[in-house]
């Protein structure tokens, strides 16, 4: 398994037990649809974690999907999760989602983090970093825990989530999002305690 530097994770990112999180997401599918992932594009799934999201995406894009994460302990399960599914095979890519200009051949049409960003210390410095490999009119789409108090956010009678100072209202994403030169094109309600705030590059 490849090293990696434990201190480059971003904080309160790990990935959650699969047991309660499957109760919170049980049709991913309709969750990317949503969040305006359509068949045709190109995407990556940035911080996939054990590709929860990404094995649909290959579904939907026909394996047209670049699955990043930084833990290749995470790969490893993203990898046999798609299999799992009878999805198509897509490209993993381990590295640090901060460099990914550096990690991807090509620019896409979708980029897709789904609860993390609220961990990434330099939130400006990802977006810029997503910009560099968007096509032009391509999307930004961050998937989030809504802003509501840890202890309301309960599944199977626990509260789950990242602490209640570190989640983020969809206003909040998007003046950081729209400053760096995105449109905000929709926020998607994902009940019960997420939205997905879709961005536009200019074309
Ligand atoms: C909470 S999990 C979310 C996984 C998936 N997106 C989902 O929603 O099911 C966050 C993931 O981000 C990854 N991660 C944390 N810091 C990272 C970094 N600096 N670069 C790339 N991946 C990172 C972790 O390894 C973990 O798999």
């Amino acid at each position: 398994m490849t090293k990696f530097d434990q201190d480059s994770l971003f904080p309160a990112t790990a990935m959650p037990d699969a047991e309660w999180w499957k109760q919170l997401w049980p049709r991913p599918e309709l969750v990317l649809r949503k969040v305006c992932i359509r068949p045709g594009m190109r995407a990556v799934d940035l911080c996939c974690g054990d590709g929860m999201f990404t094995a649909p995406m290959a579904r939907m894009l026909e394996g047209r999907v670049i699955g990043v994460d930084i833990d290749p302990a995470m790969l490893s399960r993203a990898k046999r999760h798609v299999k799992k599914q009878g999805a198509p095979a897509c490209t993993w890519v381990q590295g640090d989602a901060r460099s990914l200009p550096d990690l991807l051949d090509e620019k896409v049409d979708a980029v897709l983090i789904a609860n993390t960003f609220h961990g990434i210390p330099d939130k400006a410095e990802m977006v810029r970093a997503v910009k560099k490999v968007l096509n032009p009119g391509g999307l930004f789409i961050v998937i989030n825990w809504h802003a509501q108090p840890r202890e309301e956010t309960t599944v199977l009678g626990h509260a789950r989530g990242p602490a209640t100072e570190m989640r983020m209202t969809p206003v909040e994403v998007s003046k950081m999002v729209e400053a760096e030169g995105f449109a905000l094109e929709t926020v998607a309600e994902l009940p019960p305690y997420h939205y997905g705030a879709v961005f536009r590059l200019p074309e």
